[in-house]
């Protein structure tokens, strides 16, 4: 199984994360949508995701895992545990699972499904659902190289994906996983200051997110070092120089550190399994 057109990709829950998956890999032309198959217990995201990636419908995990080459398990992690018991026997040797489940450590994956499977734990991020996903995964099991370059090119029609250890995973979580919320949060504090010297509000949203995504793009397409980037955009005496120390001395960079490190303690609290 080394090509993405000739397989087909079962999706246990057809929710959002794995509408927008199938619907990238589709548009991307990546696998024909005859090739794509779902479950879903809720019939109106069964019926969503059909709609959306011409992909067909199962009537239960068994039959999407008997049916599939490439399994993506994409419930909540709160539900992983009924899909495993399912699963649990079934898979074969020329299967290849690939979980996008936040937070479940692949061991567990092992644990019930035995240690040979061929398994890829996932770390997608939201903006995968507009084709711009900043994924990190890690491989295990039986999973070789070939496998690895496979769920990469699928990954990739909807952003980007990079592979990491596993241990970095939670790191990944606190970073792309749970970063667009800081971002959304960056881009309101943006526009809520634009509309205080004055701009009106949709004009304010706009020029502050898309000036985010414009330097994001920046970043992403000169490589250059973001902090060439912004002297270079600092002339002296200027506007951009004083709003930057503006921005220093209220911390932003201490904030992001924060932001960070708290989310990837939570994320290690919530793979030991500690909910509170
Ligand atoms: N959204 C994100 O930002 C994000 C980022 C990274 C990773 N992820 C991961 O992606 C996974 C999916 O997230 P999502 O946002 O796509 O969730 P979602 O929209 O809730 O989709 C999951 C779907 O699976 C269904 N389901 C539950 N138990 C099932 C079962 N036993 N068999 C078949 N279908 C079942 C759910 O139905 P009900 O609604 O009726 O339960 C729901 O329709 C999660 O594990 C999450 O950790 C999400």
């Amino acid at each position: 199984m080394t090509n993405l057109a000739t397989c087909t990709i079962g999706f246990i829950g057809a929710g959002r994360m794995a509408t927008a998956l199938a619907k990238g890999i589709v548009a991307a032309g990546v696998v024909e949508p005859e090739r794509i198959i779902a479950c879903d217990v809720s019939a109106s995201a069964a019926e969503s995701f059909s709609q959306t990636t011409g992909g067909r419908i199962a009537g239960d995990a068994a039959a999407v895992c008997e049916a599939a080459d490439v399994l993506v398990l994409a419930v909540k992690p709160q539900h992983m545990e009924a899909v495993l018991d399912t699963l649990a026997g079934r898979i074969r040797d020329d299967q290849l699972v690939v979980t996008i489940a936040a937070g479940i450590p692949m061991a567990r994956y092992l644990q019930r499904l035995g240690e040979g499977v061929r398994l890829v734990r996932v770390m997608p991020n939201t903006p995968c659902l507009v084709g711009a996903s900043a994924s990190a995964f890690t491989v295990g099991g039986s999973a070789g190289e070939q496998d690895a370059r496979l769920v990469q090119r699928m990954l990739e029609s909807v952003g980007a994906a990079g592979r990491v250890p596993e241990d970095l995973m939670d790191a990944v979580t606190g970073l792309s996983g749970s970063g667009p919320a800081y971002v959304y949060v960056f881009i309101e504090a943006l526009s809520d200051a634009g509309v205080r010297v004055g701009l009106p509000r949709d004009i304010a949203t706009r020029l502050a997110a898309q000036t985010v995504f414009g330097a994001a793009k920046m970043v992403l397409e000169t490589g250059q070092h973001p902090a060439a980037l912004k002297d270079a955009v600092a002339s002296p005496g200027g506007t951009t120089i004083a709003g930057l120390e503006a921005l220093e001395r209220s911390g932003l960079r201490t904030a992001a550190y924060e932001a960070v490190r708290a989310a990837t303690q939570r994320s290690i609290e919530l793979g030991r399994g500690e909910r509170h």
